[in-house]
């Protein structure tokens, strides 16, 4: 667990070691404002057990007032059940997935409880601070959202961002961290023209903090400007020119 930001009323948490066995490393995060806490991207069952027992450690049960599912993954909302179970929370998820999640598990008792968020965002209020629910759709997910916390300004940029492998927790040198990065965007990120909407939604933010849901997070403007700068220049999955798919078995 690591804090990432820290004000007298205001913190934001970082558990990035509850992954266990073949599970993809994942971060789970927190924003505490005036004791309220909102979790981000809770993860599993697996993790469930291990985060509600290290996040009640900060607070209690009563402060998680607001869940956010940034999409339908099963790292980011397996546990969705678990979680409204046992906390009074509202979460937030997009309205494309909502018909979906109940396959989860989600019991009709707390179902209710989800909300969706429309596809143009929406703002959370935190224990008096708007936390931005911004939109980043098809990135990776064609329902997908983004937080901007304008207090500590971070930019959770949800699986925008992942890294896998990289020994560290805070990205120390950009070009040398690329090479954890680039098969994941490459492969996960569908195009450049989904990245661009995100680089220019961004350009409008003040971000300090790039903090995605897997892998290293990157600290300071310099930082974070590479990897916008980075992401922007990529080729995506469907940027290849190619038009159809092999067919397996068939001769070439
Ligand atoms: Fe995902
Ligand atoms: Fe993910």
């Amino acid at each position: 667990m690591i804090t990432i930001f820290e004000t007298p009323e205001h913190r934001n948490v970082l558990f990035h070691d509850l992954s266990e066995g073949s599970m993809v490393q994942a971060n789970q995060h927190m924003i505490i404002h005036n004791g309220v806490a909102m979790l981000l991207d809770p993860g599993g069952h697996k993790t469930y057990m291990k985060l509600f027992s290290a996040a009640t450690g900060l607070v209690a049960p009563s402060a998680f007032q607001h869940i956010f599912f940034s999409h339908q993954d099963p790292d980011i909302i397996a546990a969705a059940n678990g979680w409204l179970m046992v906390t009074d929370a509202t979460a937030y998820l997009s309205a494309l997935w909502m018909r979906f999640i109940p396959h989860f598990g989600v019991d009709e008792l707390v179902i209710n409880r989800i909300r969706p968020i429309p596809d143009e965002g929406m703002t959370v209020d935190v224990g008096g601070a708007p936390m931005v629910l911004l939109p980043a759709h098809f990135l990776h997910s064609e329902g997908n959202f983004q937080v901007y916390d304008p207090v500590a300004k971070i930019l959770y940029s949800g699986d925008l961002g992942t890294s896998l492998g990289a020994p560290y927790t805070a990205v120390p040198d950009f070009d040398a961290h690329v090479p954890y990065m680039k098969p994941f965007h490459e492969r996960y990120m569908p195009s450049r023209r989904a990245v661009a909407r995100w680089v220019n939604t961004v350009a409008r933010l003040d971000v300090e903090i790039l903090a995605p849901q897997h892998g290293a997070y990157f600290v300071g403007r310099d930082l974070v400007r590479r990897y916008v700068d980075w992401v922007a220049g990529i080729d995506c999955y469907l940027d290849a020119d190619v038009n159809a798919y092999p067919i397996p078995g068939a001769p070439g």
